[in-house]
């Protein structure tokens, strides 16, 4: 059984998909920590994101760099965008993603492109997207949380920045598959958004 969560930034698709990998007992990847790992790596090389080769090196980032809490960071999401947008770059992550979602007993994968590209197959595929207000919203509180000084404003205009560029780039963008089932967690709490992933779930086994 695949599972695929696809949708922008700050949608609540990570929690989603934690979430769903638990109750159904399956493996789950973050494929963003991946192109976040790309991102902080040409960094670290001294390198352009915007420079396809550049960022094509960086994809060589050994595997001890996933656990580098850096890359949770606003910064690295926002090199991660940059990075994501050369072909080269999804072309040299797409296996790795690949085999995750053809293990033996299935998977849950969640990110940007997985109910189109990597696993279009997928048996149940989630779109979770949210109106920006209230993703901008979440994230401050979660910054907050953590103690950061921020502005709701400055989350707000990075995050439409994000979403312009994961939306438009022309290899694999940010869309919903046509089977994907939409959940728009604007106004859910956590749990109900849960529930609700849970029961789109179970409705796609059942149709299978
Ligand atoms: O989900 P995230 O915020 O960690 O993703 C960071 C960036 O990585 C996102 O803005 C675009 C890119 N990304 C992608 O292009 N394809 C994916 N499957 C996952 C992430």
């Amino acid at each position: 059984m695949i599972i695929a969560v696809d949708g922008p930034t700050a949608s609540g698709k990570g929690t989603i998909a934690r979430a769903l990998a638990a109750h159904f007992g399956l493996p789950h990847l973050d494929t963003g920590l991946l192109y976040r790992a790309v991102g902080r790596q040409v960094m670290l090389n001294g390198g352009d994101p915007d420079d396809a080769e550049a960022a094509l090196a960086a994809c060589a980032f050994p595997d001890s760099l996933l656990d580098d809490p850096e890359l949770r960071s606003e910064a690295t999401g926002g090199l991660a965008s940059r990075v994501s947008i050369h072909p080269p770059v999804r072309s040299a992550l797409y296996e790795r993603q690949r085999a995750f979602a053809l293990q033996q007993g299935g998977a849950v994968l969640d990110g940007r492109d997985i109910g189109t590209v990597i696993a279009p197959e997928a048996d149940a595929k989630l779109f979770i997207d949210a109106s920006v207000e209230a993703r901008a919203q979440r994230r401050f509180l979660e910054m907050q949380d953590q103690g950061r000084e921020v502005s709701l404003e400055a989350i707000a205009t990075d995050l439409a920045a994000r979403d312009e560029r994961d939306r438009n780039r022309a290899d694999s963008p940010l869309v919903a598959a046509n089977d994907a089932v939409l959940i728009d967690t604007s106004s859910l709490r956590r749990e109900e958004a849960i529930a609700a992933a849970i029961a789109a779930v179970d409705a796609a086994m059942d149709r299978a």
